[in-house]
């Protein structure tokens, strides 16, 4: 594999629901160390494409690949072994469990020797402190209290909870389907400076956004998803927002040769 192969790649996927049509034959391409928007309309199938990926769906066919090699995941455990941490669009955080426990959830420390091995005791104390330093790590001071419920906490900071989990585990790419719709304009902020520090890191991000300011701030290239396939890939230097609405909306196409089909950033590390 090269630096300029795809870290992940979907081809023709198709997957329906009944007589719904979800994914129409759609291809994605995400570069080693880059930002990835996926915009489209309402049911344009962004989170169906990007739950392929999760292990959330199984497509119906179409070839997907991870690193270079063929995956299919039957479960979103399949794909968190493969390294893909997702943000669902419905947010996955369990409430009434601590920042820890959430953090944790699925992945739970257990004590070492017979208590955890048997009666399968959780090492909370590790857990806590590991948590704590994954936050740091973020940068999200706001939240002080790592043994605080989820419930407690502002929407923001439920957010953070939840990207900083991907951010924690995700070794390969991380996915963040809508992280900002419900947040305020700081608590936005916060979230996008968090996308850019994991491409400071040289972590792969896909973000799915109805915000195209925010798309057109972050994003190297633009994945532009419409009737269930990839319509076009832009970057914000190629095109306009109008012109990225304009695509979403069909009233736009753009030449392949036109398009942004391959890496724009210099791959880092
Ligand atoms: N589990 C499901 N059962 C039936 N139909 C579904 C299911 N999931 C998605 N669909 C349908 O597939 C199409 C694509 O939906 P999807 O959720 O991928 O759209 P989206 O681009 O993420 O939209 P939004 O911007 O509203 O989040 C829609 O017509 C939707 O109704
Ligand atoms: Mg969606």
């Amino acid at each position: 594999m090269s630096d300029t192969d795809p870290i992940l790649s979907g081809r023709d996927l198709v997957k329906t629901f009944g007589p719904v049509v979800g994914l129409n034959g759609a291809d994605i391409d995400l570069y080693p160390g880059e930002v990835l928007a996926v915009i489209g309309d309402n049911g344009a199938g962004k989170s169906t494409l990007i739950k392929c990926f999760s292990g959330a769906h199984e497509p119906d066919s179409g070839a997907m690949k991870v690193a270079g090699q063929p995956v299919l995941f039957r479960s979103t455990h399949d794909a968190r072994e493969a390294g893909i941490e997702t943000v669902f669009q419905t947010l996955a955080v369990s409430p009434a469990l601590d920042i820890a426990a959430n953090l944790y959830l699925g992945r739970e420390i257990r004590k070492e020797g017979f208590l955890g091995q048997v009666f399968r005791t959780l090492d909370k104390k590790r857990m806590r402190a590991e948590a704590g330093r994954h936050l740091q790590d973020l940068g999200i001071g706001t939240v002080q209290n790592i043994t605080q419920a989820v419930e407690t906490l502002s929407g923001g900071q439920r957010q953070a909870v939840a990207v900083a989990r991907a951010a924690a585990f995700g070794s390969r790419v991380i996915i963040l389907d809508e992280p900002t719709a419900a947040l305020g304009v700081r608590e936005s902020a916060r979230v996008l400076q968090l996308i850019d520090d994991l491409r400071g890191r040289g972590m792969p991000v896909i973000l799915i956004s109805h915000d195209m300011p925010q798309v057109f701030e972050v994003a190297d290239r633009i994945h532009v998803q419409r009737l269930g396939k990839r319509a076009a890939v832009i970057t914000p230097q190629s095109h306009t927002m109008n012109d990225a609405v304009a695509i979403m909306t069909g009233a736009l196409e753009v030449d392949e040769a036109e398009q942004a089909l391959g890496p724009v950033r210099p791959v880092v590390g």
